[in-house]
């Protein structure tokens, strides 16, 4: 297969074309718009892959869009602008990217004729949940701007199924952590912080509670649902490890060595999710599960953020 990637110069994307070049025979065309999340450096062992491709553009871009899609067959739609606390405080590029981005990808697709479009959505377009878990066929309740652009992505591409054919299927993540996190999202913010000697800003109470899956597992489901998801169909994905973040800080302490002196309560976020939590029965239906355990996974991320300085310290901050 010749697969368009866009975003796949960002954290999910980049850890997915690299499974994708190992265990299969397809080519690969990345295409992103290169913003303050994505790098080229994100692909720099993959850049002289003879399967590989890049191109530089923006989603929103239509001829550029439909110049670089054409010749391939499937669509998998990581691009997006990502980060909830930039979305509370500038939405406009959310709503930009995430929705008019993704209609104009659909569009394009149905143009070029794909055979599928995986739009790589999130658990947080349910909203948050104080009991049980959310199946595929829940209503979606998304409360920051960056959940109700995912949502509107999300809504955009199955209209597109529904209207026009085009053979959608869509991914709802749980928070991923791994290599090439930018360090602005939880854990890596969290353990740079901890290896510069810095402390680490909890939200709250530090009660608000995430489900946490290692990006190497996030990436065989969303490559199991590409090749054999139904289309139209919706499937969740998480491992089931269900922590607070205050838990969450305590594991990084303990293996960065650190002890509680180094945690700073600040104001919680606006309009801050108090639990998310999703059913996944239907993609381990499909023959998926979790690999790699939280301890495992989470021993190993810090372990690579500690080993790769010189990835992250020019990301910290970045406007
Ligand atoms: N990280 C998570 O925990 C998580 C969980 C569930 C779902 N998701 C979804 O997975 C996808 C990837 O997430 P991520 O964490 O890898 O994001 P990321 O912020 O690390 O990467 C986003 C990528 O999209 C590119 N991009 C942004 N705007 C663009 C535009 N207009 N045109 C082209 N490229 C553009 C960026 O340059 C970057 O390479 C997103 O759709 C996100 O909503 C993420």
């Amino acid at each position: 297969m010749r697969l368009f990637v866009t975003g796949a110069a960002g954290f999910i994307g980049s850890n997915f074309i690299r499974y994708v070049l190992d265990n299969s025979d397809d080519q690969v065309t990345v295409y992103d718009a290169l913003t303050y999340a994505g790098t080229r450096t994100n692909l720099i062992e993959i850049e002289n892959n003879p399967r590989f491709n890049f191109i530089h553009g923006d989603i929103c871009d239509r001829s550029t869009v439909e110049a670089a899609m054409s010749g391939h067959d499937v669509v998998v739609h990581f691009a997006a602008e990502s980060h909830v606390d930039r979305s509370i405080v500038s939405p406009d590029a959310f709503i930009r990217t995430n929705c008019d981005g993704t209609n104009v990808l659909c569009d394009i697709a149905r143009e070029v004729g794909v055979e599928r479009f995986l739009h790589i959505s999130t658990d947080e377009v349910y909203g948050s949940i104080s009991e049980g878990s959310f199946l595929e066929t829940d209503p979606l309740s998304p409360r920051s701007p960056y959940s109700a652009s995912k949502a509107g992505s999300d809504l955009i591409a199955l209209s597109h199924h529904a209207t026009h054919g085009l053979p959608v299927v869509v991914t709802r993540s749980s928070n991923n952590y791994g290599p090439r996190q930018f360090p602005e999202k939880i854990i890596p913010l969290f353990t740079t912080n901890l290896i510069d000697g810095l402390n680490v800003p909890i939200y709250g109470d530090g009660k608000n509670i995430r489900d946490w899956c290692h990006v190497f597992d996030s990436c065989t489901a969303i490559d199991l649902v590409l090749r054999e998801g139904k289309l139209g169909e919706i499937y969740n994905i998480g491992a089931s490890n269900e922590i607070t973040n205050l838990e969450l800080t305590h594991h990084l302490l303990n293996l960065t060595n650190c002890d509680e002196s180094r945690i700073s309560w600040v104001e919680d976020r606006p309009g801050h999710d108090r639990r998310y939590s999703i059913n996944t029965e239907k993609i381990r239906g499909l023959g998926w599960e979790p690999k790699i355990s939280f301890s495992d996974g989470l021993a190993e991320t810090i372990r690579w953020y500690q080993e790769n300085r010189l990835w992250w310290e020019p990301l910290k901050g970045m406007p």
